[in-house]
């Protein structure tokens, strides 16, 4: 599939999960106003919204419907924005801009920023529950998901991978150790999606191996990328602080390696990403978006 096809696929499915997170969070008058127009300012942000896009693509290859999975889709970008902004506040990254706009402490302050970042990781296990008692998805499968959930965003997924990115500011990390955090804060709520895909289309153990073995790498060449791009990339296009890792004394996968030999390993789990995909059939979407993933500006 070609680029420009990718895009536009990956256009369509942002747009129906945008629509559909509108409606999850609407703006209401009410006391506590003030955390819904938080969670919407980060979340109505943009964003390249491919946690979404890679579970409704998962459930289609698994013979799914990707209306199905929308459900699955925006609680995990609901997930993913808590993550980010809880990333951003000052006891964290400290970073004033997100998704080329001011971070959401910086429009709503610290307080409301932690509790909209809080309802944003709420929210998720409640949509997921909800789609199982409507009969959206399947309850058992329902239930596979939400528990899925709790191990990919927990202790030992993202927060734990948070935990030793924040705990190692300053500090020089063996290479195993620097991709062991990456596997945690960042593949883990990869693999959610691409595992969650392929159960909310009653796919077996065998599909979810296969989506989970494709997510890790896809996962470590993401953050790699994520990495060099803090060192390389254009602001504006970027739509967060360049150099913001070397700020607060980040011992990247790029610094340890340098910028070379860290784009030649994403390049090589790019390739290993896309070998993983064999297992599925109609993979073109897949592979030439892992692909576009990789040359990626932001
Ligand atoms: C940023 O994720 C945080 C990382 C895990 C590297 P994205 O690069 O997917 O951010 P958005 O969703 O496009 O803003
Ligand atoms: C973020 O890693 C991983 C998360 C779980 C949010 P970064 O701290 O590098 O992400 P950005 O660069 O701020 O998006
Ligand atoms: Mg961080
Ligand atoms: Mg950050
Ligand atoms: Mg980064």
């Amino acid at each position: 599939m070609d680029r420009q096809t990718v895009k536009e696929r990956l256009s369509d499915l942002a747009e129906m999960t945008e629509r559909a997170l509108d409606r999850y969070i609407p703006e209401r008058e009410c006391l506590q106003k003030n955390v819904i127009l938080a969670a919407r300012h980060s979340l109505t942000a943009g964003g390249k919204r491919l946690r979404p896009a890679l579970v409704m693509e998962f459930c289609r290859v698994c013979g799914g419907d990707e209306q199905t999975a929308l459900p699955v889709a925006c609680a995990i970008e609901m997930m993913h924005t808590f993550s980010l902004i809880h990333d951003d506040l000052p006891c964290m990254d400290n970073d004033d801009m997100r998704r080329g706009k001011p971070s959401c402490h910086k429009a709503f302050g610290e307080a409301n920023a932690l509790l909209a970042g809080d309802a944003l990781a709420i929210l998720p296990a409640q949509i997921i529950a909800q789609a199982g008692l409507k009969g959206t998805i399947p309850q058992g499968a329902a239930l596979k998901i939400i528990a899925l959930l709790g191990e990919q965003a927990g202790i030992y997924g993202m927060i734990g991978g948070q935990v030793i990115d924040t705990e190692n500011e300053g500090k020089r990390l063996p290479e195993n150790v620097i991709l062991e955090m990456y596997r945690m804060k960042t593949g883990a709520l990869l693999e959610f999606c691409c595992r969650a895909g392929v159960i909310a289309a009653g796919g077996g153990a065998e599909l979810q191996l296969a989506a989970g073995t494709y997510a890790k790498k896809l996962g470590l060449a993401f953050q790699i990328i994520d990495d060099i791009l803090d060192i390389t990339a254009d602001e504006k296009l970027l739509g967060k602080p360049v150099g913001s890792d070397a700020q607060s004394g980040k011992f990247t996968y790029a610094a340890a390696v340098g910028l070379d030999r860290a784009r030649a390993q994403a390049a090589q789990l790019t390739e290993e990403a896309v070998r993983a995909l064999e297992a599925f059939g109609d993979r073109e979407f897949l592979t030439g978006l892992t692909e576009l993933l990789l040359e990626r500006k932001y």
